[in-house]
């Protein structure tokens, strides 16, 4: 430790500066996060640098908002020019920034209409209203009954109605009384989700790949088999792709893997490039004609600085290579990890991009393993006790992989020796 070293309340000692903007941040700013002591300062393609100068590769890329990397020059020049322009009129206006966002965003998901807000929660609250509105007005649901299936483990946002379906109880405690209306069943049993569907299902709310679970995939033909049960049964089937979509899986979409359509797509995160909080839903026209002035609506939902942004995120998206990047960052990750496991993992999932590694709980805790691999210049974020997700920027290197793979290896290592 340097004479300007101190340690703060987490294992590793961190230096004055850093140690000061800590202090004023957890002073005066609610303790909703337990972030690794690492204050950032600066953001260039996959790495980010910290307040002493420190680089790290960042393989959480904002939850996956920052899938194009950290200040991604066609990003930021369109964002730069838009803020010259006009940034905000409210929905009682037109922009003339919105129309090309909507018709590029419908373009990209096969979908005739777009509901553009704000974070990610606002989409998802958006697609339960729509889905529980359809089912009122087009499906013939009695009045007030509407149920919605969800999935055990699932994570889909903050808001109270969201957190009425979460099964996380760090999540829900201290936050009742919760909005009804949803069934939680296994994730990826089509036979619990078939059982749960009755005269009042509106909706099957899911994540093609869940997340903040561990990166956890449903069985091979399960998105297939939900497809056909939804068709059937008259139940819309909303994807939450707002983690698992725009590249970040190897493909646009992560329900692409089954070839599967659903009725809605909630996209957020990276559609705002990690620039600009921007969230969408898509559907058909059916589905979305449900919604009428004043129903629903945001004060910056579709503004022009994110509706530029956003167009951006779908040309770059519509060249295809970033979904062929994230596959050989995939193809890096899954030889580098799998055969960690019995090596101080117990398991490791990949697609795409996108890593969850289980560790062994007697060795270390993810916690830990964020921390040693801070150390060694990696930002990753545990979830979970002994998971570690990773999903570094889609323009990471070749050797910013190899070197994720090394360092998550020679820790295992020490640590069973
Ligand atoms: C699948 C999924 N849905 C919804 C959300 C919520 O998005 P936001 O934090 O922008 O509200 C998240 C955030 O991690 C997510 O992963």
């Amino acid at each position: 430790m340097t004479a300007t070293d101190v340690p703060t309340s987490s294992t590793p000692a961190v230096s004055a500066r850093t140690a000061a903007h800590i202090e004023a941040t957890e002073r005066y700013a609610a303790h909703n996060y337990h972030p690794l002591p690492v204050v950032l300062a600066e953001g260039d393609g996959a790495w980010v640098v910290d307040v002493d100068g420190k680089r790290y590769l960042d393989c959480l890329a904002g939850y996956s908002a920052l899938n194009f990397g950290h200040s991604n020059e066609r990003l930021v020049a369109v964002a730069r020019e838009q803020l010259g322009k006009l940034t905000l009129t409210s929905r009682a206006f037109f922009n003339d920034k919105l129309s090309g966002f909507a018709e590029a965003l419908c373009r990209l998901t096969g979908k005739d209409m777009i509901l553009p807000m704000n974070s990610g929660a606002e989409a998802v609250e958006t697609a339960i209203k729509v889905s529980r509105k359809w089912g009122y007005e087009v499906k013939g649901v009695p009045a007030g009954q509407a149920t919605i299936i969800t999935m055990e483990g699932n994570f889909h946002g903050r808001t109270t109605t969201i957190v009425s379906f979460s099964d996380d109880e760090v999540a829900t405690s201290g936050y009742a009384p919760f909005t009804t209306g949803f069934r939680g069943v296994k994730y990826g049993d089509i036979e619990a989700v078939a059982s749960a569907i009755d005269e009042t299902t509106v909706a099957v709310l899911f994540e093609p790949i869940q997340g903040e679970g561990g990166v956890v995939m449903p069985p091979e033909g399960f998105l297939r088999d939900l497809r056909a049960l939804c068709t059937e049964r008259n139940v819309l089937m909303v994807a939450d792709e707002i983690q698992s979509g725009l590249a970040r899986s190897g493909r646009t979409f992560a329900c692409d893997h089954e070839d599967v359509v659903p009725d809605i797509y909630i996209m957020g995160k990276a559609l705002g490039g990690g620039i600009y909080p921007v969230s969408a839903i898509a559907a058909d026209r059916e589905v979305m004609d449900v919604i009428t002035p004043g129903s629903h609506g945001s004060t910056f939902g579709g503004n022009p600085l994110a509706a530029a942004i956003g167009t951006e995120v779908v040309a770059m998206l519509e060249e295809g290579t970033f979904q062929a990047r994230s596959t050989e960052i995939g193809a890096q990750l899954e030889a580098g990890f799998g055969p960690l496991i019995g090596k101080g993992l117990s398991d490791v999932r990949v697609r795409g991009a996108w890593a969850g590694i289980d560790i062994d709980p007697s060795l270390m805790s993810g916690r830990q393993m964020s921390e040693a691999l801070m150390a060694r210049g990696i930002l990753a974020k545990d979830t979970h006790g002994s998971t570690v997700r990773f999903a570094p920027p889609l323009v990471a290197s070749d050797d910013d992989i190899a070197g994720l793979v090394t360092a998550v290896t020679e820790i295992l290592t020490a640590a069973r020796s």
